[in-house]
């Protein structure tokens, strides 16, 4: 082994945001968009060859805007062999953005280090999948553990048995069972509507119903994120939206409540699995510890809907929020790349 010093990272990489926790303190997120100039002109408007998250989004006219993964994957992943182009691209995109993440955190360093990095999947990613990334990884971190990001979650809250962990991001719900050990196949569901989904669905109702307004995909996740909630009893929600170039009220309170709606029974369902396929003499503890990840856990009033599904599918339920629920998994993915034996690094290092 080397004299450098080392750091570890647990990261994220995540459809919607990426997220790195570093034990020198670092500890932050960025959008997952990477822009590249469109032209000339723009190279000297921009100054830089690549731009990150916000930037990236604010001078998006400028820019070849990219986001490199969807459904949890690199995109075109498994389209390698039609579009052998577009899917190096988007490795190039992904590679961009965790190179990104490993200069924020290099930043606060005075000297050369090492960095060990935990990179988190989605509880099902494939194998040829999982590869990519560590392929990805190998050039920018000097070690790299692929986890199942449920199971980082679950990790980093010290839950590791009877307990189930949905992580609702952007492009896929991840649910994991913890038993007690690693958990394996069997133990995990992914789900590919997710957040994106309750845009999609959103969208959709608004144009259904008010087929003048002009919206985007970006402008409904805005609405949806600062208003979204499955409560019967929440208020109104009124947007301004453009109809002819006007900004005019429309009340979207309806349609929303049906976008965020629309992920629960497939939750409920994959919880129902994992249940059922439990150990009897366990499965009513696992309903009593049921916990809410991802940045889709902050609908408001999403537990207590899936309580209510749960009570009327399983019989009984408990639904919690995790506390941080966006920074869960790289939190997680850190925990995990510390307790993780030098021995077993070094053995990494050798396959
Ligand atoms: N207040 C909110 N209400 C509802 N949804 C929200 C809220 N805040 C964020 N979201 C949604 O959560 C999703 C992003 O969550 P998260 O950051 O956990 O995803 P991700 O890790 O990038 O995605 P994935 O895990 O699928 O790759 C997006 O769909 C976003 O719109
Ligand atoms: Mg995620």
């Amino acid at each position: 082994m080397s004299n450098l010093k080392v750091l570890n990272v647990g990261i994220d990489l995540g459809t919607s945001r990426s997220v790195i926790a570093c034990d020198n303190g670092v500890r932050t997120f960025v959008p997952s968009y990477v822009g590249y100039p469109k032209d000339m002109v723009s190279r000297k408007l921009i100054g830089k060859d690549v731009v990150f998250g916000l930037d990236a989004l604010k001078n998006r006219l400028a820019l070849d805007v990219r986001r490199p993964f969807e459904k949890g994957m690199i995109k075109y992943s498994n389209m390698q062999d039609v579009n052998a182009a577009e899917f190096e691209t988007y490795k190039k995109v992904a590679h961009d953005l965790l190179s990104h993440l490993i200069d924020l955190v290099k930043a606060e360093e005075n000297g050369p280090v090492s960095v060990r990095a935990v990179l988190g999947a989605p509880a099902l990613a494939s194998t040829q999948n999982k590869k990519l990334l560590v392929e990805i990884a190998r050039d920018i971190v000097d070690d790299v553990l692929i986890a199942s990001e449920p199971f980082a979650v679950a990790y980093g809250l010290g839950i590791l048995s009877n307990a189930l962990i949905v992580d609702i991001g952007a492009g896929t719900i991840d649910l994991c069972r913890m038993q007690g050990s690693i958990p394996t196949e069997d133990d995990q569901i992914t789900l590919t509507r997710a957040g994106d989904h309750i845009d999609e669905v959103f969208m959709r109702e608004i144009k259904l119903r008010h087929p003048e307004v002009d919206i985007t995909l970006n402008m409904v996740k805005q609405i949806k994120e600062n208003n979204s909630t499955i409560s019967d009893k929440g208020e109104c929600v009124v947007a301004m939206l453009p109809i002819k170039g006007k900004p005019t009220p429309v009340d979207v309170t309806e349609e929303l409540l049906i976008a965020c709606r629309s992920i629960v029974p497939d939750v409920v369902e994959a919880i129902r699995v994992l249940i059922a396929s439990f150990d009897p003499e366990f499965q009513s503890l696992m309903k009593e510890n049921v916990i809410l990840a991802g940045g889709g856990s902050q609908i408001g009033g999403l537990a207590r809907e899936i309580e209510k599904f749960m009570q009327e599918n399983l019989g009984y339920g408990k639904v919690i929020k995790a506390e941080e629920p966006l920074f869960a998994g790289a939190n997680g993915g850190l925990m995990l790349c510390k307790d993780m034996p030098n021995e077993f690094w070094d053995e990494l290092k050798n396959k």
